[in-house]
């Protein structure tokens, strides 16, 4: 989604927001501009496509000063173009905003400022600010936002600049905004990478909060004005965790570190045999969880719907969370809403969240990034701690999101007075060795994509708790790919998609080990039979499927709960090596967002 930076101070500030540019990249865009102010006029440039290319034109230009503003577009009114690009200004070029979220009125306030005389260049929603701004103001920019904002409907973060004014004036609802606090200097930003190499301290704004940003000062105050005082958080993740390192993508890298980053989701979690986690609210008096996510983080859900039924024997209930929100859901105090969200900022998420606190369920949110908003309003939480994940495909998150399931359903158990699987903890405790096991298939994976690199469709397929790990397969496919990918239950193929399947259909079959083993025999055979092209992902000492396969990817045999973390590895690897392979952009697929901060 749309990326903000915004600098005041001493810097060079062109550099210093272009570069801002490119580490918000990985949020998703498709144009990108920059505003700066000299405090007589506001140059302002823009580009279609990658920040590279804005550069390119601003180095024909004097951008100097001491107040800029920046955003990279992803479109959701209007098509990528430079007109469409932010920032946008109001008739007579004088102030900018930039704008992350959707302005649900803009069609009724355009006509009004068309009546008025404002001259709309853009398709976009986001523009009408600037001339709602422009309407308001005299001499004050705070309280020409404040009166504009007023007017309103929807989401937004929000920056806006003024050619007479010394600030910068934000607001934000619904859309993620942080202020970087540094020395005799300031940032705004959408997301913590775009100012890290400056600052580690940072304020999150919350919804309805306005501030106004000098060189040395901001003061935050609500829609009424009254002042608020908020903490200042220290970033714990450091510039290096946001570089690649050496590997080729993001994505690779992420895929790489899931060893050391499944370590840091258990340090500390498995003691003298026991779960540690710290839940907030009376585990004995839980009635019923429901779990609500999207994409990749929805998937994991549905496994921990099994751990949570089969480990803690609570009902457990998985929802979408942009179907969650608005379709009435009966939910009650006694029930506990878990939300699963890498980001914290999915806007989905997050409103699925509100709903079930409105009615009075208890929340806990599964998040990986510190001081994002979900983990601002959750009752309680588990952090993954994987640090950073830029590719915009989810990779680590998912394994951690896991792991996190499954101590979140082995403490509760051990709450209720209840012996916990002591073999499973310590298998538990194992599983970085098995990750980093799984990926030393890396080069054989890397073959098996090489022969079906051409291929236009794939059916994944798996069941059990790997069922979710063919869906996920599927999702990283299609993601970066954009080969089309589809993930069923192995057993439902006979309802319906077996019709697809001739010589021209790789099938994927999770099929390691477990008690359902005979069964998956029985759903290859019925593909083999129809001339199906099988990829086998098997346990390591397999005899029997490999038989079957046309392409195997070997990993290490582990206890059943463990398998979908160590069988979405060779998934995950397969989806990249053949995006790679087309010479796709991995790390920023087309029409994608990393974090999806409107509905
Ligand atoms: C994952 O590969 C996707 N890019 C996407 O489905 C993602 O998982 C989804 O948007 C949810 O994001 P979140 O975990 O940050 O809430």
């Amino acid at each position: 989604m749309c990326g903000i930076i915004g600098y005041i101070g001493n810097k060079d500030i062109t550099p210093l927001l272009l570069d801002g540019l490119q580490k918000l990249e990985y949020r998703g865009y498709d144009s990108a501009g920059i505003c700066v102010s000299d405090k007589q006029q506001l140059k302002t440039v823009k580009a279609k496509g990658k920040i590279s290319e804005l550069a390119k034109k601003v180095k024909s230009k004097t951008l100097n000063g001491a107040i800029g503003i920046a955003h990279t577009r992803w479109a959701t009114h209007g098509e990528p173009n430079e007109a469409n690009a932010h920032p946008h200004l109001d008739c007579k070029q004088e102030l900018a905003i930039v704008h992350n979220g959707i302005i649900e009125n803009h069609q009724a306030l355009t006509e009004l400022l068309k009546k008025e005389g404002h001259k709309i260049k853009s398709q976009t929603d986001s523009e009408i600010i600037a001339h709602l701004v422009e309407k308001f103001y005299k001499n004050d920019l705070e309280a020409a936002v404040r009166q504009a904002l007023k007017l309103i409907e929807g989401a937004f973060g929000l920056a806006v600049i003024h050619k007479d004014e010394n600030k910068i004036v934000v607001a934000r609802k619904g859309s993620p905004l942080i202020i970087g606090v540094g020395e005799n200097e300031m940032f705004i930003a959408s997301d913590i990478p775009a100012i890290l190499e400056h600052t580690k301290r940072v304020i999150y704004l919350n919804d309805n909060e306005i501030a106004v940003i000098t060189q040395g000062k901001y003061i935050i105050t609500n829609l009424e004005g009254e002042q608020i005082n908020k903490e200042v958080d220290e970033i714990k993740w450091n510039v290096e965790q946001m570089e690649k390192k050496g590997f080729k993508h993001f994505m690779l890298k992420e895929i790489m570190e899931q060893p050391e980053a499944i370590a840091n989701t258990l340090r500390g979690r498995i003691k003298d045999g026991k779960v540690k986690l710290t839940v907030d609210f009376d585990i004995q008096k839980i009635n019923r969880i429901i779990i609500t996510a999207c994409g990749t983080s929805w998937h994991s859900a549905l496994i921990g719907k099994h751990f949570l039924e089969s480990i803690a024997q609570i009902p457990a209930e998985v929802d979408y969370a942009s179907e969650f929100r608005y379709r009435s859901p009966i939910v009650s105090s006694e029930d506990v809403m878990v939300v699963i969200s890498q980001s914290g900022e999915t806007a989905d998420t997050l409103a699925a969240l509100r709903e079930a606190k409105v009615k009075q369920a208890k929340t806990l949110g599964i998040v990986n990034v510190v001081g994002s908003t979900i983990t601002r309003e959750v009752d309680s939480g588990i952090y993954l701690h994987v640090g950073p994940e830029i590719g915009v495909a989810s990779t680590k998150a998912f394994t951690s999101q896991v792991v996190a399931l499954l101590l979140l359903a082995l403490y509760i158990r051990q709450q209720q007075g209840h012996e916990i699987d002591k073999d499973l903890l310590k298998q538990l405790d194992k599983i970085p060795y098995q990750i980093n096991q799984a990926l030393k298939q890396a080069d054989n994976i890397k073959e098996v994509a090489a022969k079906f690199v051409d291929s236009k469709n794939f059916l994944y397929l798996g069941r059990g708790l790997n069922f979710p790990v063919a869906l996920e397969g599927a999702l990283k496919l299609k993601e970066i790919s954009y080969i089309h990918a589809e993930g069923y239950p192995a057993a439902e193929i006979k309802h319906g998609p077996i019709a697809l399947i001739d010589e021209d259909m790789p099938v994927v079959f999770v099929a390691t080990k477990n008690n359902l083993s005979q069964k998956i025999i029985s759903n290859m055979q019925e593909v083999k039979a129809r001339d199906g092209n099988i990829i086998a992902i098997v346990s390591q000492d397999d005899k029997e499927i490999s038989k079957l396969a046309d392409s195997i990817i070997k990993v290490p045999e582990v206890i059943d709960e463990l398998s979908p973390i160590i069988n979405a590895i060779p998934l995950q690897l397969l989806a990249y090596y053949i995006a790679d392979l087309k010479g796709l952009d991995v790390d920023k697929p087309r029409n994608l967002a990393k974090s999806v901060t409107v509905e």
